[in-house]
């Protein structure tokens, strides 16, 4: 039986019923990922995958992107319960992060090689918000005028999570999690051409800091003008989770953030993380300004040296 695709309505996205991720068979698995590529976002309800066919369907779009060193699984608990069961409270490294998450970005483009696709599942929500919400950039390019896009085109931003994470009040020491690293700033087209689809977007989000040949306050009046007015409706959808959704995003061409929520009740959603092709999204890095060192390299992988054991922490930006 074919899945059943709906487009929401007046806002991005669109919720996939009549299939069941963990008994996926090749053909279903192409009509998914087209409605990956078509709408940006797709949201399954009710699905209670475990781990294990979390890890499969992740592995259906590409290799897994692994955040902490010594991670040998496609999936990581995100969110504020830590291991040992306690919430995070303000002040915690995560807590900053949880924080940071709630502007908008997407993922992995404080890395050299930035993220394909993000999935998350829920395992426990709040009463209220803690929600997910998406905004479609390529819509958000199309609705620019075509001055803005001319602009535009041709122009690139550094970015980097200190950069993100100290506009959002919180400052980090280099190499503790991952994203704070001395590999240096990738510097990223500001419109981005869809490596699949060929269509371009808005690519730039929190973590850009700067555009290459433009003053530093103009750069950042800038982009906080153009993510302002990319991420308003229709092109928005903000998903309140019920146990059991999933849900899975193009970051080569949506945005998301996190809704604030009352951070004394747990929020525990299951993540996984697909490395972008390094033919599309492989970045060349420069010096960052607010790293202790700039050691260039083109992998991901984390420097922390073995000798520190490996832990997998609560929650990544
Ligand atoms: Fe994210």
């Amino acid at each position: 039986m074919a899945i059943t695709v709906q487009p929401n309505e007046n806002a991005a996205g669109a919720v996939v019923t009549d299939v069941d991720l963990a008994a996926l068979d090749d053909g279903t698995w192409a009509e998914v990922y087209g409605a990956f590529l078509t709408h940006g976002v797709l949201v399954f309800p009710g699905q209670h995958l475990d781990e294990e066919a979390q890890g499969a369907f992740a592995r259906r779009f590409g290799n897994v992107e692994k955040l902490y060193p010594g991670q040998d699984r496609a999936t990581l608990h995100f969110g504020n319960v830590k291991a040992d069961g306690k919430l995070t409270r303000p002040g915690d490294e995560s807590f900053k992060l949880l924080r940071g998450n709630e502007g908008w970005h997407t993922d992995s483009t404080y890395m050299p090689l930035a993220a394909k696709a993000s999935m998350l599942m829920a395992l426990v929500v709040p009463a209220e918000g803690g929600g997910t919400e998406f905004a479609d950039m390529r819509a958000a390019y199309d609705a620019l005028d075509r001055a803005m896009q001319e602009k535009l085109e041709g122009l690139s931003a550094y970015h980097s999570l200190y950069h993100s994470q100290a506009r959002a009040g919180f400052a980090h020491n280099t190499d503790h999690m991952y994203g704070f690293h001395d590999k240096g700033a990738p510097l990223r087209p500001v419109i981005k051409t869809h490596p699949e689809t060929g269509r371009k977007s808005l690519y730039t989000g929190r973590h850009a800091y700067r555009i290459e040949g433009m003053d530093p306050d103009a750069s950042l009046a800038l982009l906080d003008g153009l993510m302002d007015d990319a991420c308003q409706p229709p092109r928005t959808y903000l998903h309140a989770w019920t146990v059991g959704d999933l849900a899975v995003w193009d970051n080569r061409c949506m945005m998301h953030r996190a809704q604030p929520y009352d951070t004394s009740q747990p929020r525990v959603l299951r993540a996984s993380r697909v490395a972008g092709e390094p033919e599309s999204e492989l970045a060349p890095t420069f010096a960052d300004p607010k790293a202790d060192a700039f050691r260039p390299t083109s992998s991901n992988e984390s420097a922390l040296t073995a000798g520190k054991s490996p832990k997998e922490p609560d929650v990544y930006a």
